[in-house]
Order: structure tokens, then C-alpha cells, then sequence
């Protein structure tokens, strides 16, 4: 797609009465940068039971940001489909939800737990958690402008040690008319390091009558299915583990049937679903744009394999997909120039943790508008 071009944003026309909630219907967390169309679309292939957007920013959609758009591109296909909002004024995110339910979207989610600066500068994602009345006043006008239980809350555990308040925010959250809630239960300070609380989570099963999901550390299928049975949470949202092994979803339905998960991905496994993904960026979008998204996705899902490095010259050098699938193919079997391939004779992948960059979410960064009708 030429990025003059209007995205295509086409939800289903039958939007779902409920989602899917359970501890069989596992959830792609929301990731921004890398959470769109393509992936979901892998995603749900691969037995995610609903999607989450990449966080779309509220001011970006009053806006009308063609950025902003972009990050909503979705298909009838594409569903049940649960949009993330990120902002701090109570008008605009009101506003945001009757404008994506004209759009036709009916499932709605806000940040309260992004702690990357430019969504924290404007008191936003888990800045929000420092004012938890005005985090309300947001939740009720979102709430209010979507039909009952549609809206749902994603938030950390607080900003700091210090001021760790989620659970009065969540008992608040409930009352205002929360459909469900989602913790990743790590402070923002905390950032992505150390251990997530799971602790925290059984807490909120214990004090909460509506649905808690769990995030945090969630690397593979037997980290969601024990991460459930510790937690008694209602249902799990793979982020990181679903970057890394797409499959996870599969398999962590597999092991709630007493199937065993195996460790590693096998090559050829790993090939088919690079390829797929390909297929799916090349379907939603222009060659050039599939090639620009390929050369930081493809080495993504193969970085445990020695001789990445080499692989990710040859992509940024790459000029067609033709030619993108040839490198990897030779890179699985182990003759890129004589380096990596670990897993091309049958070998595997080995499962990595996976460090997040500073994702981009859409338009956060636009100037005001004159004219402000939630003011
Ligand atoms: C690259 C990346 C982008 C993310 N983007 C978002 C986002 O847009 N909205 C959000 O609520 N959380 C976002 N998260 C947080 C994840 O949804 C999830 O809560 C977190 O990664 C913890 O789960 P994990 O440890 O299993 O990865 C992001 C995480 C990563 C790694």
C-alpha cells in the first residue's frame, strides 16, 4: 500500500454478542508495531481465539491521522477484534469509541499500562495509574459510548513500588461497568525486567466478579497453562511468546488436552509459518511494503540461530520477495555463505525471550486541533 493510501478498515458486519472468554481461548495481546492485520490474521490461524490492535491513539483518530488508520486496518475475517485506545482526556476517548462504532468496530480496550515516554507524557497508559480519578473519568466515558460490557481495561500493577493502587482502580473500573480486566502485573518502573507478579493476578481473581485475563512472562504454551492453573485467571494473552512461536496458540490448546508442548520449533515448521506470514503481509499490502516489514520480521522469528547477523545484511539487500525466500531458505539449510542454518538438517529453533523496541502506536504526536468538541 502507498502510504497516501486510505487504509482499508472493514470490520465485520456481524460483530460477536460476547468474547470469547476461557481458559481454551487463548488471546494475541496487544502489541504495537507488530500486532496489525498480517499478524492477527497468522495469529488466528494459529488458534488465537481474539485480537487485540496495537494501541491507537485517541487524539490521532480525532485527528483523522492517516497513521492512525493505518494501525486499524482490518478485514471482516478479522474478527472477534478488540481495539486498544490510549489518551487521558475523557471527551476525546468518548468520542473515539461512537467514531470506531460507526467505523462498525464494537469491542473497545484502554492502555492503562504502557509506560514508553510519549504515551506517558500525555498522562496516558500506565501514567494514568497516577491519577486514578481522572483514569475513571475516561473508563465512564468510554463505557458510556459503547454498549454495555464492551469495554475493557488493560493495566499494570502501578507506576512505582511505591504506588501500587491497581487493585483500587480495577474495584473502581468494576463498578463504572468494566466488561473485563487484563493485568500484567509488573509496575511501569518495572518496565519489562524481572519476574512478573502472577500473584497479583490471583488477587484480582479472588476481589473481582468480572473477567480477569492474565499477561507477563507468558513465553510459551506451559508458562499460559500454568500461569492459569496458579492464578485461577479466566483466560490468558500471549505477547511476547506469540512474537517469537506464533504456534503457541495451537499448543497451548494441545497441552490443556494433555498433549505434550515440545520445546523447540522444528525447521520445517518454522519455515511454514514465515512463509505464511509472508503470504499475509504480501496480501495486505504492495511488495515494497511486504519487503520493508519482512526484513525486521523475518530475522524476529529466527534470532536464536547463529548467523542472524548475516541473514539481516542479506535482507536489507534483498529487492523482492522472490529473492527474500530464497535467502531464507538457504539460511534454514545452512549454505547462507556458509553461516547459520542450526536448524536447517532438521534441527530447531530454539524459544528466546524477546526484549521489546519502542513500539509506534499512531498519530500521539499531532498538533491540537482548534476546534475540540469533547472540551
Ligand atoms: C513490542 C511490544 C509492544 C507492546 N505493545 C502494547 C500495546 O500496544 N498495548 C498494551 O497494552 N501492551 C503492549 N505491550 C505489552 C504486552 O501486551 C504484554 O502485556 C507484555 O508484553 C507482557 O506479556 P509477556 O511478558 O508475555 O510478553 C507490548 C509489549 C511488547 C513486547
Amino acid at each position: 500500500m502507498k502510504l497516501s493510501q486510505r487504509p482499508v478498515v472493514e470490520p465485520a458486519p456481524e460483530q460477536p454478542a460476547r468474547l470469547p472468554v476461557g481458559w481454551d481461548r487463548p488471546w494475541l495481546a496487544p502489541l504495537a508495531g507488530y500486532s496489525d492485520l498480517p499478524f492477527r490474521c497468522l495469529c488466528r490461524e494459529e488458534g488465537a481465539a481474539c485480537c487485540v490492535t496495537e494501541m491507537v491513539s485517541a487524539k490521532g483518530l480525532w485527528h483523522d491521522g492517516l497513521n492512525t488508520w493505518k494501525v486499524l486496518e482490518t478485514v471482516p475475517w478479522d474478527t472477534p477484534l478488540v481495539v486498544q485506545l490510549f489518551g487521558a482526556e475523557a471527551g476525546c476517548l468518548g468520542w473515539a469509541v461512537r467514531r470506531l462504532r460507526e467505523q462498525g468496530f464494537a469491542w473497545f480496550d484502554l492502555n492503562m499500562g504502557c509506560s514508553v515516554p510519549k504515551v506517558a507524557r500525555q498522562g496516558a497508559g500506565s501514567a494514568m495509574l497516577r491519577d486514578p480519578d481522572n483514569a475513571l473519568a475516561c473508563a465512564r466515558a468510554m463505557i458510556a459510548a459503547a454498549e454495555p460490557g464492551h469495554v475493557s481495561f488493560k493495566l499494570r500493577l502501578g507506576v512505582n513500588r511505591d504506588s501500587v493502587n491497581w487493585l483500587d482502580v480495577a474495584l473502581r473500573l468494576e463498578d463504572a461497568g468494566a466488561g473485563l480486566v487484563t493485568l500484567h502485573p509488573r509496575t511501569a518502573q518495572e518496565g519489562f525486567g524481572g519476574q512478573a507478579h502472577w500473584e497479583a493476578i490471583a488477587e484480582a481473581k479472588r476481589r473481582l466478579g468480572i473477567p480477569v485475563l492474565a499477561s507477563g512472562d507468558l513465553f510459551a504454551a506451559e508458562d499460559g497453562v500454568r500461569c492459569l492453573k496458579e492464578t485461577g485467571a479466566d483466560g490468558v494473552m500471549y505477547a511476547r511468546g506469540a512474537l517469537a512461536r506464533p504456534s503457541v496458540f495451537k499448543e497451548h490448546k494441545a497441552l490443556l488436552r494433555g498433549e505434550p508442548a515440545g520445546k523447540e520449533i522444528p525447521a520445517g515448521e518454522l519455515r511454514r509459518l514465515i512463509r505464511r506470514h509472508m503470504e499475509l503481509i504480501g496480501r495486505f499490502g504492495s511488495e515494497d511494503n511486504a519487503l520493508y516489514r519482512l526484513r525486521s520480521i523475518v530475522p524476529r522469528y529466527v534470532r536464536s540461530i547463529p548467523g542472524v547477523r548475516l541473514l539481516r545484511q542479506r535482507l536489507c539487500a534483498c529487492q523482492s520477495l522472490g529473492e527474500l525466500d530464497g535467502i531464507l531458505d538457504a539460511f534454514l539449510a545452512g549454505s547462507l555463505a556458509g553461516a547459520g542454518g542450526a536448524c536447517g538438517q532438521g534441527g530447531s529453533a530454539r524459544l528466546d525471550k524477546f526484549d521489546p523496541p519502542l513500539p509506534s502506536c499512531g498519530d500521539s504526536s499531532l498538533p491540537d486541533r482548534e476546534h475540540e468538541p469533547w472540551k
